[in-house]
C-alpha cells in the first residue's frame, strides 16, 4: 500500500481517455489512497459522474458554482486536504488552460488555487501533440514546476500510431508512488540481479532452481522510486520489467556475470546481487537433445564451479557498494557473516527461512560489520524500500559532480 494515507485529487478531462480514468481511481486506491474526482464539463460526455462518484465513494464535482461544499470555496476546499492534484487525462485544451492560469472551470480554478503538486498525464492524438501550441504549453508547465507523467507512444483512438496516448493506469500509479518516495539515491547508479539462472544440459534441458526473482525485482523497482539510474540483470521469469528500469535478459550465470560486470563497468556506484545463482555449469552439455536409445543409460553430468559474480564485482580495482543475499538453513547470523567476508561485501541480507521463493512476503535479516540487524517480516516490496534506506544511510550523500 505504497500510497496509503494520500489523498489524491483527480481531475478529469474531456478526451477518449477519460474512460481509463475510472480504472486509475481503482488502482489509486488499491495502491492505498483516497481519490476525490473533479471533472470538466467536457469530460462528462465521455463518461458520467455516477460512475466516479461509485468508484469513489465521493461526491464528484463538475461546477465551479456548486454549492455542495458548505462556504462555497470549492475551488480552494477540494484541494486543501489533497496531498497531489493529478489530471489524467489531460486534454491539449485543458493544457493551454493551466499554462495560461485560466480560471473558467472548477478544475482550472483548482488546479490555480492549490498548494500541492500537480502533475499531468497528457492523452492527445500525436498531432496534437506535436502542434507547436501544445509543445509551448507543455514546456510552460514544466517550468512552472508541473510533472509531466507521459505521454506514452502507441495505437490511439483516432487509428493512428504515434506519441500523445496516456499512460496506463498502473504506470501512472507507479510514477506517484515515485514522486512521493524520498530521493535517498538520486544521483546514483545502481546495478542488480535478480531471478534463477538457467544451466543447459541440452537443447530442451536444462538446471534452474526455485527463486521467482519477485524480491530482486522489488529491489530494483524500490531503488527506482528513490532515485537512481537502474540496471536490472535478470534470469529466467516472466515478471514485467518495473517502469524506468533499464533490464538484460540472461540465462546462465556466464552470462549473468558478463551482463553485471558489463553494466558495473562505467561509474556503478551499487551493486546488489540479489540472483540465486547457479553455482555450477554442465561441461558435458549436448548441443543435441539427448535420446534415450542414443546414450543407452542413464546420462553421465560433468560440471564445473561457474564464477561468484558478487565477489568478482566486489574484487574490482575501484569496486561499487556491493550488497549479498543470502539463504541459509542454520546459523543464520554465523554463517551469514563469514559469507559476507568470504564475499568481501560491506552489506549481506539473509532470508530468514528458505520457503520464500515465489511469495510475495520475505522476513530479512542485515549483516554488516557492526553486526545484525532485522527488517522484520513485511511484503518484498515493503523490505526493498527498507533496505534501500538502510543502503542510503550506509553510503552517504553523493559527490558533487565538480567535487570528483
Ligand atoms: N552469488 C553470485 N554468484 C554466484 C553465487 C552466488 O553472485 N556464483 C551471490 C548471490 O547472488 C548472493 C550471494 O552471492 O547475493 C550469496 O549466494 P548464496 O547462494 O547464498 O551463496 P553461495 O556463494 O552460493 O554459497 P552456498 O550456496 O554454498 O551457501
Amino acid at each position: 500500500m505504497e500510497l496509503n494515507k494520500r489523498h489524491i485529487v483527480l481531475g478529469v478531462t474531456g478526451g477518449i481517455a477519460a474512460y481509463k480514468a475510472a480504472e486509475l481511481v481503482r488502482e489509486l486506491q488499491r495502491a492505498g489512497a483516497t481519490v476525490q474526482v473533479v471533472m470538466t464539463r467536457a469530460a462528462t460526455h465521455f463518461v458520467t459522474p455516477v460512475t466516479f462518484q461509485a468508484l469513489s465513494a465521493r461526491p464528484v464535482f463538475v461546477d465551479q458554482w456548486d454549492d455542495r461544499i458548505g462556504n462555497n470555496m470549492a475551488h480552494i476546499e477540494l484541494s486543501r486536504s489533497a496531498d497531489a492534484i493529478l489530471i489524467a487525462p489531460a486534454s491539449a485544451d485543458f493544457i493551454g488552460k493551466l499554462a495560461n492560469g485560466l480560471c473558467d472551470d472548477l478544475l482550472g480554478t483548482l488546479c490555480v488555487a492549490r498548494e500541492c503538486p500537480l502533475l499531468v498525464a497528457p492523452a492527445m492524438n500525436r498531432q496534437m501533440w506535436s502542434n507547436p501550441a501544445v509543445e509551448r504549453n507543455v514546456a510552460q508547465l514544466r517550468q512552472d514546476g508541473v510533472t509531466l507523467l507521459g505521454p506514452d507512444s502507441g495505437d490511439q483512438a483516432c487509428g493512428e500510431i504515434g506519441l500523445g496516448r496516456m499512460l496506463e493506469p498502473p504506470a501512472i500509479v507507479e510514477e506517484l508512488v515515485a514522486f512521493f518516495a524520498p530521493r535517498l539515491l538520486a544521483g546514483r547508479r545502481v546495478v542488480v540481479t535478480a531471478g534463477p539462472t538457467y544451466e543447459a544440459i541440452d537443447p530442451v534441458r536444462g538446471i534452474t532452481n526455485r527463486s521467482s526473482g519477485k524480491m530482486g525485482f522489488a529491489v530494483a523497482r524500490a531503488c527506482r522510486h528513490a532515485g537512481a539510474e537502474v540496471h536490472l540483470v535478470a534470469g529466467p521469469t516472466a515478471l514485467p520489467t518495473p517502469a524506468g528500469v533499464t533490464r538484460s535478459d540472461v540465462q546462465s550465470a556466464r552470462e549473468m556475470c558478463d551482463a553485471a560486470l558489463g553494466a558495473c563497468a562505467p561509474g556503478c556506484d551499487i551493486f546488489i546481487a540479489v540472483a540465486a545463482v547457479a553455482d555450477w555449469q554442465v561441461t558435458n552439455a549436448s548441443a543435441r537433445k539427448l535420446k534415450k536409445d542414443e546414450i543407452g543409460s542413464t546420462p553421465e553430468l560433468a560440471f564445473a564451479e561457474n564464477p561468484d559474480i558478487l565477489q568478482t564485482v566486489a574484487g574490482l580495482p575501484n569496486p561499487p557498494y556491493c550488497v549479498g543475499f543470502a539463504a541459509e538453513s542454520e546459523d543464520l547470523a554465523r554463517n551469514g557473516e563469514s559469507k559476507r567476508r568470504r564475499k568481501g561485501v560491506p552489506l549481506l541480507v539473509a532470508n530468514i527461512g528458505h520457503e520464500t521463493f515465489g511469495l510475495d512476503d520475505n522476513e530479512l535479516l542485515l549483516i554488516d560489520e557492526q553486526g545484525t540487524k532485522p527488517l522484520g517480516r513485511a511484503s518484498k516490496d515493503e523490505l526493498a524500500r527498507l533496505l534501500v534506506a538502510e543502503i542510503a544511510g550506509r553510503i552517504g550523500q553523493p559527490v558533487a559532480e565538480d567535487a570528483k
